[in-house]
Parts: structure tokens; C-alpha cells; sequence
């Protein structure tokens, strides 16, 4: 969602906490602003829209400070607008605060301070904060801090400066991240890494309940009640250029071309030198296994997609019942949980407000719970009982593409182990699919490497009005995915069918000229997608068939074919779901979209 950047040291602090802020835009984009503190005075700039309108008044009227807050907003509380963009003030103009998250009891908190005289100007719940904080002010900031963290309820990451303590920012963590980057003679906060990496690649990964006083020359950690923490420092080992567009025009091409070694990334260090997995993060014991009755998998957008894949994967390996089902479904369901079941949750961030409150009610409920993140010190990760990371590196497009091919391997390779402990695979079917599994990664360099096709396709579809998606089996789960992508970045029209359900409805809405994407990759249900393709082609669609080279046969049958490399069918979800990222890409391209940052959309949604 939002993103918080602040900054202490020597330097402007305006001109850093924008470049910081241009690297979480992709938490939230309707709106940005900063606070910056200068001689006992703040003042604060904040404008509706992108980053760069910020950026353009900075640049035409600085503000001259060496600390200060930013934020840039996507919208919860009250409409994006000028006035209820973050930061926020008290009524005199000496506290400024930047929160990420909601806080539930604001109504209730705004109602108060209005019986005793405050007068709020914007529609946001984060206005209660810079009045409390004034409200509570005895001389002693901190201890204000305290008071009104005892007084709000809900998740928040909050940034504070206070123009009679100018050699400090206040950094609060309650759920929303939030971390702490250590400079030389500087130091900064941030919701994530890349904000800080141009400076920094140490930093202090805050947890729920603690806070941190940043000066010039010293961090201070603390629990909120005041006690003192010690915490390891966090090494990033990823380069900035990992976390920027390195040539590509899109984070998101960029992000489709990193799959290879995403996926590398990801299985080699799992596979020994016996050619064996070892998922060694995992203490999942073959007596758990066995008295495993069932497995939920729970997950939002592309992270569920990929959690579909891993339903058949667990149940044709492992032979476990597997539901899957939406974090934000599953937190208000009455779903069968109890010590005899494992819940993986799956998600790229590790922050998706409604993954992490499912998690929550699955350990209420005596589950173990396994996470699939791609973000080390995540919240999911943190409060899972086991991790299994994705190795996909930082993912700042909004279109989820890497984090989704490596949760699917990473889905395959946990139930490839699940299934050696409840013995219900050989070891010589498993050596063969690790064989399979391992040249996974060279096989999309040739889909990547070969994109004419698709390009020519998507010229011929970019200015439909619906385009219709169609499968069977995980060709169905890839389907789902492949209309999600077009639909998020492209903004046209998309559903994805279970080829046999046509009949009951959907078939309605073909005419001449509807594109209509059919996976084609599974053999033993070919025939029957042969079948759907007539259906579909006599009501005038203009089929675009995705299938393996082994079967171009399928040429007779549709209008295009998008070929992908010839690989056993359990292995396909990894490969056929690459060309469909790409269509959706130029597709997307060809209609002037704003590919990384699709409108209404957000990476990471840490809220409800
Ligand atoms: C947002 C993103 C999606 C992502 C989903 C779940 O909707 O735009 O790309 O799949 O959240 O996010 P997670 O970080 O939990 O995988």
C-alpha cells in the first residue's frame, strides 16, 4: 500500500526521501508528500497524483532541511486529494506523520479529540495520530508515543518528526513493515529495502511492537513500552540494480526475463549432489506426514493461481487432500482446521493483509503453518512455523510474473518432499521429475528467446473488447492466471473457463472475431480440448492455441499456435504461463498502458 521513507544526516533531505519514494512507488501511487524539518519550523509539501508532480514543486521551490518524513499514498480513508495526503500535522505545526495501514478505532479517537477542541481538516485515520501525539505532548516525546500507541488500535508503520526534538525521527511498527536503514553520519526508515539501498545495505528489520529512535549518529530500538531491544543487522546481498529496471523499459519485461535464473535460484540450493531434494528450512518430520490428514493452501491474486498448481501437485504426489482456497474467503469461512493439518500460505510479499490474518486463525486453530514468501523477514514469514523461500528477487511490477513461476516450483518441490515422507511416490519417479524439474529454467530462455509470435499476436488482439481464456486441469489454473495478467495490465475484458464448462454458459458471449486463448499442453486431455476448440471456432472465435511442439497438429485447428518446449505435463504451468505474461505485456504496450503501475491496482495490499 503506502510507502514511508524518512531521512536524518547532513544532506537535503527532500532530494532523498524522493529518490527513496521513487523506489515504493509501486506500494501506492495516488498521491505524495514530505515533511522536511529546518530550524525549529516544519513544512510540509503534499500533492494528488504521481510522485513527480512532488518532485517538480521541490524542484521549482526547495525546501531546505537534513531531516524529514515522505509518503506516498494509496488511498484507504478519504478520497486521494491534496488535503488527505500523508504527512499529516497537528493544529500548531510541530508534530508531522507518515502511517502506513488503518487504524480501526479512529472514529471513536476522532470524536474525542473534537469533544476537547481539535480541529481535523482531512478525512483520513491518520490525523488522529498528529493530534493525539500533541494531545499527549508533555515535554517528553516519547513518552507521548507511548500513549498513543495504548490509545490506537489496528496496523500501522508510522514516521514522526516533531519540530522541539529536531535531532530525531520516530519510527513505530505495528504489522505494516517498516525498517531502519544505517548510514555514516546518516540514518533513515523506510517500508522496504530498495528506498534505503542507494545509501545502505545494512538495516534493522523492525517487528510488530517495536520502534526505533533514529538520530544522526544512533539508532536506538525499543519495544513500544520503552524496553530496550538488541537486533541483528540485515545484510542485503542483492545489488541495487536487482531493484531497478536494468535496460528493460518495464519492471515487469524485466521481471518476465529473470525467470530463468529465478528459477535456478530457486531449486539449485534445494537439490544435493545426489540429485535429491533437501529442503532444509523445513522441519516437517515423516510422523507429521503421516498424520497429515489434509493441507489448505491460502493465498490472494497470482500467489492463489500458483496455489492451484500446488493443490494438484499435493494431491497427485503426496496423495494428501488439498483445499485451496482465498486468504480474504478462508478468514471468515468455517474452514476444517485442526493439529491434523498443514496450511501453506503463499505469498510474494509476505505482507498481504489478508494472508497474514488467515495464517493467524489457522495457528488459533492448532495448524502448522508453512509459508511460501519471497521476502526474508517478512511478517508471513516471521510468524509461519516454516519457510520455504522463492529466490525470485525484489518483484516491482504490480503483474506478478517471477514470484509466480518460483511459487509453483517451489509448491512442486515441497510436494515431491511430502510425498518421499508419506512414501506415496518411488524414488525412481521422483528422480525423474527432478530431471525434468532441473532443466526447467533453460527451456523458458527458449520461450524468451523467440517472441516475434507473440508480438504479432498481440497486434491482431489489442483492441478487442473481452478475450476468453480455456483449460483442463492445471491448464485451467494456467488459464486463470493468463486472463488475471491481461486483464490487470491491460484493462480489457477477460474470463477464464474450464474448457468442459463452455457449454453452460459462457459459449453465449463468442462471436465472430472473440479471441479465445486454449492451453492445449496436457496429453491426456488433448482430444477433449480438440473438441472445445471446434466449439468455440463454429461460433466464430479466433482461437490462439498454446501447445507443445510435439503436437503441431494443432495448427489444423487454430488460428495461431503458441509453441512452448516439449516437457513432461506436470512441468508445463512454469513454461506455458510465459508466453501469456508476454502477450498480455505487448498487448498492454500496443494499448498505451501504464504497464508497472496498472490504475486502481497495488503490489502490496497490507490492508483489509
Ligand atoms: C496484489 C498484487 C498481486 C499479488 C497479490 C497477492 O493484488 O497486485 O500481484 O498476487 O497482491 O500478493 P502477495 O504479496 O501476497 O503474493
Amino acid at each position: 500500500m503506502c510507502g514511508i521513507m524518512g531521512y536524518i544526516g547532513a544532506k537535503e533531505a527532500s532530494q532523498i526521501l524522493i529518490d527513496g519514494l521513487e523506489k515504493l512507488e509501486y506500494r501506492g501511487y495516488d498521491s505524495a508528500g514530505v515533511a522536511i524539518l529546518n530550524e525549529g519550523q516544519i513544512q510540509v509539501r503534499k500533492f494528488k497524483g504521481r510522485l513527480s508532480v512532488l518532485k517538480e514543486n521541490i524542484e521549482q521551490h526547495p525546501v531546505e532541511g537534513n531531516i524529514g518524513i515522505g509518503h506516498t499514498r494509496w488511498a484507504t480513508h478519504g478520497e486521494p486529494s491534496d488535503i488527505n495526503s500523508h504527512p499529516h500535522k497537528s493544529s500548531d505545526n510541530k508534530i508531522s506523520v507518515v502511517h502506513n495501514g488503518i487504524i480501526e478505532n479512529y472514529i471513536e479517537v476522532k470524536e474525542e479529540l473534537q469533544s476537547l477542541g481539535y480541529n481535523f481538516i482531512s478525512d483520513t485515520d491518520t490525523e488522529v495520530i498528529s493530534h493525539l501525539l500533541d494531545y499527549y505532548y508533555n515535554g517528553d516525546i516519547l513518552d507521548a508515543v507511548k500513549k498513543v500507541i495504548n490509545k490506537i488500535e489496528g496496523a500501522y508503520a508510522l514516521g514522526i518528526v516533531h519540530a522541539d526534538n529536531p535531532d530525531m525521527l520516530i519510527a513505530v511498527k505495528k504489522d505494516s513493515p517498516l525498517i531502519v536503514g544505517i548510514g555514516e553520519g546518516e540514518n533513515f526508515i523506510a517500508s522496504d529495502i530498495p528506498a534505503v539501498l542507494k545509501h545502505t545495505r545494512k538495516v534493522y528489520i523492525l517487528e510488530s511492537g517495536e520502534m526505533a529512535i533514529v538520530k544522526k549518529d544512533s539508532i536506538s530500538l525499543m519495544k513500544t513500552d520503552g524496553t530496550p531491544v538488541t537486533k541483528e543487522v540485515f545484510n542485503v546481498t542483492w545489488d541495487i540494480e536487482a531493484a531497478e529496471k536494468g535496460g528493460y523499459e518495464h519492471f515487469m519485461l524485466k521481471e518476465i526475463y529473470e525467470q530463468p535464473k529465478a528459477i535456478k535460484d530457486t531449486l539449485s540450493p534445494r537439490i544435493n549432489s545426489n540429485g535429491e531434494i533437501k529442503l532444509d528450512s523445513l522441519n516437517i518430520s515423516d510422523d507429521y506426514v503421516k498424520n497429515t490428514k489434509r493441507i489448505y493452501i491460502i493465498a490472494c491474486g497470482t500467489a492463489y493461481h500458483a496455489g492451484l498448481i500446488g493443490k494438484d501437485m499435493l494431491e497427485r504426489y503426496a496423495r494428501i487432500p488439498t483445499i485451496v482456497d482465498v486468504a480474504s474467503e478462508f478468514r471468515y469461512g468455517e474452514p476444517f482446521i485442526d493439529s491434523d493439518t498443514l496450511v501453506i500460505v503463499v505469498s510474494q510479499s509476505g505482507e498481504t493483509a489478508d494472508t497474514l490474518a488467515a495464517l493467524r486463525l489457522a495457528k488459533e486453530k492448532g495448524a502448522r503453518v508453512l509459508a511460501i514468501t519471497n521476502v526474508v523477514g517478512s511478517s508471513i514469514a516471521r510468524e509461519s512455523d516454516d519457510v520455504l523461500y522463492t529466490w525470485a528477487g525484489p518483484e516491482i511490477a504490480v503483474a506478478s510474473t517471477k514470484a509466480y513461476t518460483t511459487q509453483i516450483l517451489a509448491l512442486t518441490l515441497l510436494a515431491l518432499d511430502i510425498a518421499i515422507k508419506n512414501k506415496s511416490i518411488t524414488h525412481e519417479d521422483m528422480d525423474f521429475i527432478i530431471k525434468n524439474l532441473s532443466h526447467l529454467s533453460e527451456k523458458i530462455e527458449e520461450i524468451l528467446l523467440n517472441t516475434e509470435n507473440i508480438k504479432s499476436i498481440a497486434e491482431r488482439i489489442h483492441s478487442s473488447q473481452s478475450i476468453f481464456y480455456i483449460g483442463r486441469g492445471i491448464d485451467y489454473d494456467v488459464a486463470r492466471e493468463g486472463s488475471l495478467k491481461l486483464k490487470e495490465i491491460s484493462y480489457i475484458h477477460s474470463e477464464s473457463i474450464a474448457a468442459g464448462e463452455l457449454k453452460h454458459g459462457t459459449l453465449a458471449l463468442i462471436e465472430e472475431g472473440t479471441p479465445v486463448i486454449a492451453l492445449v499442453t496436457q496429453d491426456r486431455l488433448y482430444d477433449k480440448m480438440l473438441s472445445n476448440i471446434k466449439e468455440v471456432k463454429a461460433r466464430g472465435a479466433y482461437v490462439i492455441a498454446v501447445a507443445k511442439k510435439e503436437n503441431s497438429e494443432i495448427e489444423k485447428s487454430a488460428d495461431k499456435v503458441i509453441y512452448i518446449p516439449d516437457v513432461i505435463d506436470e512441468i508445463t504451468p512454469a513454461l506455458s504461463i510465459v508466453p501469456l505474461q508476454l502477450l498480455s505485456y505487448y498487448v498492454a504496450y500496443k494499448r498505451g498502458c501504464d504497464i508497472d503501475k496498472p490504475k486502481n491496482l497495488a503490489k502490496s495490499v497490507t490492508v483489509e
